[in-house]
């Protein structure tokens, strides 16, 4: 298995945030963690990629593992560098005064492969043909959707093999959207795996393989996405009945 989080509790000070949960990511899926603000989403995520306290959390008990071997001990730089896990976080936190292309070329600073990074270019400009265009431009000038892609894009630029996207259609247009999860498909068809939280449980079960639905720190519901859209209690309440 690629990523196993097994029985993980962490803490904020001394809140608990994730109460025990476990759950999976094998090679060349695309897995989707679903749940309402505040359930522990990206808690979850920062706990897979180390974000060291105060803005990520502390584990208190449980295993992460990669690859069959326990990352708790490792840093957030070697997650990216030699782990090749990359987060495409929320809110996007690129660089507003930096050009799209500087901000893809500070991705790739980390990487001891620099041979591959003139094609990982290529491949995110033909992913997201509006980064190309818009290359020269400021971070901060970009719309939304254009930040989104550069957010995703960096991600790809650590020339990582895993990526963990953290809600990347938030505030896009239901267009932009259609466009992000085409690319990010193409994307996994090429071998790239993907976990993705969302609070847009139509759209990840449609894009998804398998999913886990998280309700204030816990694991509720789990399975092939056919069958959670088929989940009386998860179509109540995270697909509108
Ligand atoms: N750095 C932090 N310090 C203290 N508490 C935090 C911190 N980050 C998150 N929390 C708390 O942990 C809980 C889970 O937050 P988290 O950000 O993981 O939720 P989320 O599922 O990603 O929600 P959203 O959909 O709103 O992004 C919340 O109660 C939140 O207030
Ligand atoms: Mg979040």
């Amino acid at each position: 298995m690629l990523l196993e989080v097994k029985d993980l509790r962490v803490k904020y000070q001394n809140i608990e945030a994730l109460h025990g949960i476990s759950f999976c990511v094998d090679k060349g899926e695309i897995v989707t963690l679903i749940g309402a603000n505040g359930a522990g989403k990206t808690t979850s995520l920062h706990a897979i990629t180390r974000v060291p306290p105060p803005e990520g959390p502390k584990v208190a008990s449980g295993d992460i593992l990669h690859n069959g071997i326990s990352i708790l001990d490792v840093d957030a730089h070697t997650i990216v560098q030699k782990h090749k896990i990359a987060l495409a976080p929320e809110g996007r936190h690129i660089f507003g005064n930096l050009t799209v292309e500087e901000n893809l070329t500070l991705a790739t600073f980390a990487r001891k492969d620099k041979d591959p990074v003139k094609a990982d270019f290529k491949k995110v400009y033909e992913l997201f043909p509006k980064l190309f265009e818009r290359r020269k431009q400021r971070g901060e000038t970009l719309s939304g959707g254009e930040q989104q892609m550069l957010s995703v894009g960096r991600a790809l630029m650590t020339g990582s093999e895993f990526i963990l996207l953290d809600e990347p259609s938030m505030g896009l247009s239901p267009l932009l959207m259609q466009e992000l999860f085409r690319a990010l498909k193409a994307l996994n068809n090429a071998g790239m795996t993907i976990l993705l939280i969302e609070q847009n449980a139509h759209m990840a079960f449609k894009f998804a393989h398998r999913g886990y639905v998280l309700s204030t720190g816990e694991i509720v519901a789990q399975g092939d996405v056919k069958n959670l859209m088929e989940n009386p209690d998860v179509k109540k309440a995270y697909l509108g009945g």
